[in-house]
This record gives structure tokens, sequence and C-alpha cells, in this order.
């Protein structure tokens, strides 16, 4: 998105190569704009460091050094040392919250998300105010709610994120019939999610951004969500409601089948002009409707344009000269050593099957024991996770010091999973803080949590028996307000922000392990009962 204004333009997110080993293209292409002309600003604003946001590559070939970066609050320096590599000098570094008054009456504030499972610990969204216009950039960052930015006054524009950018539950080993069951509940929840926050903010107009990729490496086709060949019949892989990857097009379907009709759709080559009472586009192409029913040919295309840069991709994941098992003993056995949270939350051996070069055969079994704080090939031993992947990749990760596996490995979606019992976040926030700093920085994030008595409750009614229940008012998994998010039904409770179920009666949490929630009959009730 590049934001242009009379005091000066901001270029956010340019994301142009593949990321995640070739595995996430953009779309649709955007290869083809004019980014000489485009890289030329004012400002940059790069909002974490996932590589379909942070894109080394092209920031370095087209975007001007000159630029000024606007940098989230994050707490480690990872974006900014890697801004200053790639050859940007001058940043505003802002806080959280805090709006920022540039040159010419240019208001900026960016909200930094700091949790451990905020992207590659760090998120956040940028505001910008000119002339009385507002916009916000939510991107793909999940706040607990929006107020920081309504209580600024009226917003005209409102960018979010819409679409799936997650492996789940495509790479789960799991029949057919539960793998489209589990994308359709993940489908309904994005939207249920995106309609909040723009009930959350009622802008002017909403701009369906940040996804979702698409994927033209051959076996990673079937993630693309096209209408479904009668040859496929492969879960997830067709147009069909469990596939968690929707495009705008079913963006504004579903928008407008909840009566809405304030979505704006942006191809790149879009012009938005958006004025107090109006919002005028132009797009590069004659017909949207046409371009999105065209769109498994845009994606042929598009492929074939990128045959060879998936090609050289394949080549360079091989890295022989790493023995796997001593130098992941090397690496994860201190870093399992100083875990208290981690290793505690994740609780059992996990294990790591690594395939040959075809994927086909299973050439080395090796267990990460986090209870015993030991790497070593694997024995009969039950495990909480199993992941399943290319030697080669993980070769490659450890020749390149690779210190976020979430970052790099699973989000290339070039794994299977399959495991017991819950979901464990504990699992993926270890494997994306492979670094001293990284991991001292989630260990005192939990052991902070864990000790932050959270007092307040709130009451909830639930909607299908009507009864009361008396809850903490703050979710167990990442604080989201349960007065906005929380919802009660059939003695269930669901945090809409990420999904997060719990029992009411038990305070079981039933989405993942741990996170226990305290609920209890409201008093009325219990006089009633
Ligand atoms: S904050 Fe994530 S499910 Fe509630």
């Amino acid at each position: 998105m590049r934001i242009d204004t009379a005091a000066g333009s901001i270029l956010t997110d340019p994301w142009v190569n593949p990321a995640y080993f070739a595995s996430w293209f953009p779309f649709p292409d955007n290869s083809q704009l004019d980014w000489e002309s485009l890289g030329k600003v004012d400002y940059l604003y790069v909002s974490h460091l996932h590589r379909d946001h942070f894109d080394h590559e092209h920031l370095r070939r087209f975007i001007d050094k000159k630029a000024t970066v606007l940098l989230p609050n994050y707490p480690t320096s990872e974006l900014e040392d890697e801004l200053r590599e790639v050859g940007f000098t001058k940043f505003v570094k802002t806080e959280s919250n805090e709006v920022v008054e540039l040159d010419g009456g240019l208001r900026i504030m960016i909200q930094s998300l700091t949790s451990p499972t905020d992207g590659p610990i760090g998120d956040s969204s940028l505001w910008v105010e000119h002339d009385g216009l507002r916009l916000l950039n939510q991107n793909d960052a999940r706040p607990t709610d929006l107020t920081e930015f309504a209580r600024l006054g009226h917003v005209h524009a409102h960018m979010l994120q819409f679409s799936g950018a997650i492996w789940y539950p495509m790479v789960y080993e799991l029949p057919d019939g539960a793998k489209a069951a589990f994308g359709k509940q993940k489908r309904d929840r994005q939207f249920d999610r995106t309609w909040r926050y723009i009930d959350d903010l009622k802008a002017s107009w909403v701009f369906p951004i940040a996804g979702p990729p698409c994927f033209l490496d051959d076996e990673l086709w079937q993630f693309n969500d096209l209408p479904r060949s009668p040859q496929s019949g492969q879960a997830g892989s067709a147009g069909d409601e469990g596939n968690i990857f929707p495009d705008q097009s079913v963006f504004l379907r579903e928008y407008r089948a909840i009566g809405r009709d304030n979505g704006v759709v942006l191809l790149p080559g879009s012009v938005a002009t958006i004025t107090a009472d109006d919002c005028t586009v132009t797009h590069p192409v004659g017909d949207l409707n046409d371009f999105f029913a065209n769109k498994e040919q845009h994606l042929h295309e598009y492929r074939d344009r990128q045959r060879e840069v998936i090609a050289a991709a394949h080549a360079s994941w091989h890295r022989p000269e790493v023995d796997v098992l001593p130098e992941l003993k090397r690496r994860l056995e201190p870093l399992l050593e100083e875990s208290v949270y981690l290793a505690k939350g994740v609780g059992g051996p996990v294990r790591l099957d690594l395939t040959d070069d075809d994927n086909v055969h299973i050439v080395q079994s090796i267990v990460v024991d986090f209870p015993e704080k030991q790497v070593r090939e694997a024995g009969d031993e039950k495990v909480r996770y199993r992941f399943r992947t290319r030697r080669a990749l993980v070769e490659n990760l450890l020749a390149s010091g690779e210190v976020d596996w979430v970052n790099s490995l699973f989000l290339s979606c070039r794994f299977s999973a399959a495991r017991i019992g819950q979901y464990n976040e504990f699992v993926y926030a270890f494997f994306k803080c492979l670094s001293e700093e990284r991991l001292q920085y989630a260990e005192g994030w939990y052991d902070e949590n864990e000790r932050a008595v959270d007092l307040e409750d709130v009451t909830l009614t639930d909607r299908t028996t009507g009864r009361a229940w008396q809850v903490q008012r703050r979710c167990p998994h990442l604080k989201a307000d349960l007065t906005r998010f929380g919802i009660a039904d059939e003695g269930t409770l669901t945090c809409q922000l990420h999904g997060w179920k719990f029992d009411l009666e038990s305070g079981r949490c039933l989405t993942s392990a741990g996170h226990p929630l305290r609920a209890q009959p409201a008093e009325a009730d219990v006089k009633d009962s």
C-alpha cells in the first residue's frame, strides 16, 4: 500500500518476492508495477519482520534509501537492524499509541503488539491523519480492540486482513473430511473477527488487504482457493468452504451478505482517492469481476513466469555440510536448558521426521525432548507433536542460523504435522525463539503474564440456555476483552479474537493446553438454581 498525501508519501510493507522457501507469492501478481517510481517515497513503514511484509531484496533494489523509516516500538532491535542492513539510515522511532507529528501537518500513530505470539515477536498497525482525513492500516495485526484509534476521530479508510495466513489445518495429518470441517470453522472465524474489527471502527470505507497469498509451486498449488475441479477431490483444495485463503472477491460477497456495501477491493495498480465523503477508485483492469472470474488463468500464467524462481529455490535448500543432529543439539540444548515456561508449556517430546529430497522416505528421526532438555535420535517414545519435513529444509535453517522457524519453515507449509491432544502454542513459540534474546523475552513475557492477576470479572449470558456466567474479563489467551469478543453458547465460551474455546462449567481451555478460564455461574443464577 502506498499512501500519498499533500504532506508526503508513505510506502507500507512492499512485498514482491516469494517468501518462506518460495511458498508464498503476493496475489495478485504485483511484480510488474513501476517499482522505480513507487519506491521514491518520503516515508517507509514495515509493520513487522514476517517475510511477506519485510522483503529484503525488494527494499534493497527499489526503495529510496533517503526515505525516513517509521519504526514500531518492539522489544528487540531486529527490525531496525535489518532495515539498517538494507541501507536505511533515517528513523522515526515511535512509542506505541502515541501520535507523532511529521512535517506539513502529517500525523501518524503506530500501535505495536509485542506478545510472543504477535508476528515474529512484534506486529503493528499504522494510523495516518492529514487534512482531517484518517486512515488505519491495521494490516494483519490483532489488537484486542481498536479504541486507541477510534478515540482519535472518525476513520475514513480502514485496511485490514480478512484471509488466512497460517498452516492450519492444511498441514495436519487428518482425514479429508475433518480437515475440511476445521478449515471451514477457521474460515468462518476469520470473517467473524474481521466483521468485529470493522464494527469497532465504523470507518467510511473498508479495504480487504494483507492476503491471501497464492501458492505457485506445484506441490502447494492445492492451497489456492480455486473452483473445485471434478478430478481434484482434495480437501481444502478448491474454492470450497474448507479453504482458509478466500480472496478479495469472496470478502466482498460475504460482506454484502451481512448487509454492507462500503467494501473496496484494490488490485496492484488500483488507485483509491479518498475525501471526507467520497471514495473513487480506478483499476488497472476493466472489470474486477472478470479478473476474479479468471483467477485460475492468472495463477497459471503467474506460475509460468515464476517457474525458474521456484526451481532455483528448490536447488538451494540442500546444505550437505550440515550434520543435522549434532547441529540441532548445539543450537537447541542451551536454549532448552534456559527455558522454564516454554519447556513446561510444551510438556513433552516433539519429534522431527526428516525426509529425503523427494519428501517420500524418512531418513532421520530426531526428538526434541522438552522435559529432559535434550535433543537425540528418536526412539519409540510417545510424542506431543510430530513434524515431517524435508531434511534439506532443516539443513538450510541450520546453515543460515535461522532464529525463527515460524517465519521460515512453518509458514512455508512445507511440512505435515500430527499431535496428541490440543494445540500447544508453546511449541511454536519455542521454535520462533531460537536465540538468546528472543528466548529471554518470551520467558519474561510468560512469567509476567502468569503472575499478573487479572481480577476483574464480567457477566456473560449464554445465548442458548440464557444462563448467566461470571467470567474473568480478559481472555486467558492474549487478554482480549471478553465483553467484546466473548460469546457464550451452550456452555462454551468462544473468544472471537482467535477463536479459542473454554468450557464454562470447568473453566478448561478446549483449544490449547493450560490457559484455564475463571468462570462460575453468576450470583443471580446461583440463587435461581
Ligand atoms: S485473545 Fe486469543 S482467543 Fe482470546
